[in-house]
């Protein structure tokens, strides 16, 4: 029977490194910090990082009370992904902090835990191939023309407009279609996933900004019934599907079985959230990352759009270069060693994906964005081992899909300057990106 995870998943803080620290390097940058990220990923304090301490021990506040091992070399990222026995993800989560458990929402809070992400195997394996039908190449090859047509109706949406907020009108809009043709939600019942993102993403925001004050108490009120009503929602379809099965996602979730049972109640709640959100705000911040990237290598921009083959390794080199998860944790199962500095069990690793995918010993000129890089596929931006990501077919193919039809409706479009970076120090979670750009002239009706 499968225990929550909730009540195994307990922090283990440690102020000081048990071992002492081989490299005596203080990191120019708070990655604890949510606001240290706002003007984007802080790029140059990981080169240093890399360079004088690859392992580098980070402070965190007190109120989280520890610190962690960074790691900032594509290698490491790698040897550690690989090696769960040694690099757990279920011992401490994957997140840096979970807060005081008290002083969050109880049902996000145990759903955000009882979730495959922070599983080891055997038990993760056991639930993650459920999930695999609906991650192939021939499904995500068959879903491409429902997405192609999604991209076509957001896009003649702003054709007239000549300017807007991408984020808004497409980022945020497409994932969030593309989920729901997975999952199987109903149309008339996806406007209310997008209301629930909206709550949980500037709850998270509130917090982040302690910016209590500000805020009307009827959201509050606000957020809680609508958490509410997202679990509910999610548990009732999920228990729906057992009743009578479908083709779809939820109901590869409500019939799979770990250890020989079905899931307990907590683990449906805490898989409708992970495949909710890790499909979500990713996939979002590619799509308006690449934009930005696009507009900055103007030459490269130029150069997909003369020759159209490149558009997947221009996919791949984006995804490398926005690496729009930042991290993932893993805790040490026993007294270990990385670059020959000792980690003692129960201290916290962090991978930052965006230092490996710039680190020079693989990616030769690693700031410069082009889109022909033979091993731009090389990125680890989508995890690598037991734990990689799902769903890196469906975001490859959505971004494909923007920006052929992006390219070949509007050439000109290009950002404005105008960004908007949530403080966030999990997700690099753009809130706004204006983008500019020749309007359509009106089709014929
Ligand atoms: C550019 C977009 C995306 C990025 C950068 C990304 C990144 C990641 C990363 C780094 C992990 C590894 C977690 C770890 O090692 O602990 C992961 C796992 C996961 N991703 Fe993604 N992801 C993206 C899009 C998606 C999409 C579109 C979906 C679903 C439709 C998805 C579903 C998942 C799931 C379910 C896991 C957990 C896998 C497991 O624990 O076995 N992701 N993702």
């Amino acid at each position: 029977m499968l225990t929550p995870l909730a009540d195994q998943i307990l922090e283990t803080y440690a102020p000081e490194p048990k071992f002492g620290r081989k490299f005596a390097f203080d990191p120019p940058v708070d990655l604890a910090h949510f606001s240290a990220f706002t003007s984007g990923q802080p790029f140059a304090a990981f080169k240093t990082m890399r360079e004088n301490a690859p392992v580098c021990w980070c402070k965190e506040p007190t109120e989280l009370g520890g610190g962690f091992w960074a790691l900032t070399r594509h290698d490491d990222v790698r040897a550690v992904s690989l090696d769960p026995k040694t690099f757990s993800s279920q011992k401490g989560g994957i997140l840096m902090a979970y807060g005081n458990p008290a002083q969050r929402h109880p049902v996000l809070h145990r759903a955000s835990l009882d979730q495959m992400i922070n599983m080891d195997p055997p038990i993760h394996f056991e639930l993650r191939r459920e999930h695999l039908p609906f991650f192939t190449q021939k499904y995500v090859a068959d879903l491409k023309g429902k997405v192609e047509g999604k991209v076509t109706t957001l896009l003649d949406t702003i054709a007239p407009m000549g300017a807007c907020d991408l984020v808004e009108h497409v980022s945020a809009e497409l994932p969030l279609f593309t989920l729901s043709e997975i999952l199987g939600i109903p149309e008339s019942d996806r406007p209310k996933l997008v209301r629930w993102m909206h709550f949980l993403e500037i709850a998270g925001y509130i917090v982040a900004e302690k910016n209590f004050g500000s805020v009307d108490p009827k959201f509050f009120a606000e957020f809680l019934s609508n958490v509410q009503e997202m679990f509910d929602y999610g548990r009732s379809m999920l228990l729906k599907r057992r009743a009578e099965p479908r083709e779809d996602l939820l109901t590869a979730l409500a019939l799979a079985k770990v250890d020989g049972d079905l899931m307990p109640d907590e683990f449906l709640d805490g898989s409708w959230l992970l495949i909710a959100f890790a499909g979500n705000d990713t996939t979002r911040n590619s799509i308006s990352g690449t934009m930005k990237l696009l507009t900055e290598f103007a030459a490269e921009k130029a150069r997909v759009q003369a020759n159209p083959p490149l558009l997947p390794t221009m996919v791949d080199e984006a995804i490398r270069m926005v690496s729009p998860v930042m991290y993932m944790r893993r805790t040490a199962t026993k007294d270990t060693e990385i670059r020959g500095q000792k980690i003692a069990e129960g201290e916290k690793v962090i991978m930052y994906y965006g230092a490996a995918n710039r680190d020079p010993s693989v990616f030769i000129d690693p700031d410069r964005f082009d889109a022909a890089r033979a091993n731009g596929k090389d990125h680890v931006a989508f995890g690598i081992g037991p734990h990689v990501c799902l769903g890196q077919r469906v975001a490859n193919m959505q971004l494909e899909a923007v920006y052929r039809q992006i390219f070949s409706r509007f050439p000109d479009m290009h950002w404005t300057g105008e960004i908007d970076i949530a403080p966030n120090n999990f997700v690099h979670a753009i809130r706004k990106l204006g983008v500019k750009f020749t309007p359509e002239k009106r089709k014929a009706a």
